[in-house]
């Protein structure tokens, strides 16, 4: 079964066409990433802007590249939730009227679930039940996948995202918007004990997350050194922050797999893509005797490859959208979880 997969929660259009869940045909992300690092961030109405530019050429290019065309296809997957309404609901608008015209299944499928899905592209033989580590610029989650559609979501963040930690970190540090692949790099260079800083104690829930403190941490560190005049190596912040982050990550998650008895542990979304949490995920799952799942770096961001990967397992479990299917600004991944979100 062929999808074509459409893309537009935050600044990247893309469209993918993958067969059967897992074999992507054709791939293509435009991202806007340099013009709104002018401003530092993404800037939502921007955004929208040029994706409604971008989006017809960025389908056409998807399914020329498949070899195919909209007859070749079997339905049409569009990601309705999370992220920037004026952004969803130009990807949602295009995949309805190219559902409708075509007469093809429309499949609303959730971003979130998008990211672990992208773990069925790398991983062929990865199926659930596992336990999922989901860290992207807006989301850092630790999931139970009971089902290809069935989630609960035992721990998330307080606070900040951790890519968004990322990103706020690298800003201090000077370098462009998103940062998290500069702190990555910049890591690579430095020392990961140059600086200690603290793990946060929460109570409640053990498997929740808090990176604000940290955050402020590492802005306070940078903004003294400034005042005091003295040179500090953003290298040996970013390696020692990187190196927190992922000890955090880490901790979690083990204690997580551990306790709910999980061999089989995934990691999504952008921050998946660092080296640094990569190599501890690793080491977590080594000493628990766990196998570890990590999307190769290209399906890592946001893609619709991960989409359609999605889309073809909500489309077996019947989820079906009409027209008058909305996109979804915040939407947790629970309520879309077998039975709920749109029919
Ligand atoms: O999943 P994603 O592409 O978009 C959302 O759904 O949010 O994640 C984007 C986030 C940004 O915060 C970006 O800085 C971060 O992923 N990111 C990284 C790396 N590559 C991307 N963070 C740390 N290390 C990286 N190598
Ligand atoms: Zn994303």
């Amino acid at each position: 079964m062929k999808i074509l997969a459409i893309e537009s929660s935050c600044d990247e259009t893309a469209a993918a066409v993958v067969e059967d869940g897992r074999r992507v045909l054709s791939d293509v992300v435009a991202s806007q990433i340099d013009e709104h690092r002018l401003y530092g961030g993404v800037v939502p109405e921007i955004a929208s802007r040029r994706h409604v530019e971008s989006i017809s050429g960025v389908v056409s290019r998807a399914l020329s590249e498949a070899k195919t065309d909209i007859g070749g296809i079997d339905a049409v997957a569009v990601t309705y939730a999370p992220g920037l309404i004026g952004a969803l609901l130009v990807g949602v608008s295009y995949a309805k009227g190219l559902a409708m015209i075509s007469g093809k299944p429309l499949i609303p499928v959730h971003h979130i679930a998008g990211h672990i899905a992208a773990n069925y592209i790398t991983h062929p033989g990865l199926g659930p039940p596992f336990l999922c580590l989901v860290i992207s610029g807006g989301h850092s989650h630790i999931v139970e996948v009971s089902g290809y559609t069935e989630y609960k979501v035992i721990g998330r963040t307080r606070d900040d995202a951790a890519g968004e930690c990322f990103d706020k970190v690298a800003r201090v540090l000077g370098y462009p918007y998103p940062g998290g692949k500069y702190i990555d790099e910049a890591a690579k260079r430095g020392s990961r004990t140059a600086f200690k800083f603290t793990h946060p104690k929460l109570s409640g829930n053990e498997y929740d997350f808090s990176f604000s403190g940290l955050k402020t941490a590492v802005i306070n560190l940078v903004h003294n050194a400034e005042q005091r005049g003295e040179e500090i190596s953003c290298d040996d912040v970013a390696a020692s922050f990187q190196k927190t982050v992922a000890d955090i990550l880490g901790e979690k998650l083990s204690a997580a797999a551990e306790a709910l008895g999980y061999k089989k542990i995934a990691v999504a979304g952008g921050v998946s893509a660092n080296s640094g949490i990569r190599t501890k995920m690793k080491r977590v799952c080594d000493s628990l005797g766990a196998e570890l799942y990590l999307p190769e770096p290209k399906y890592c961001g946001d893609n619709a490859a991960m989409i359609g990967a999605q889309g073809y397992y909500d489309f077996l479990a019947g989820r079906r959208a009409d027209g008058s299917l909305n996109a979804v600004a915040t939407l947790s991944l629970e309520d879309i979880s077998l039975g709920g979100g749109p029919k």
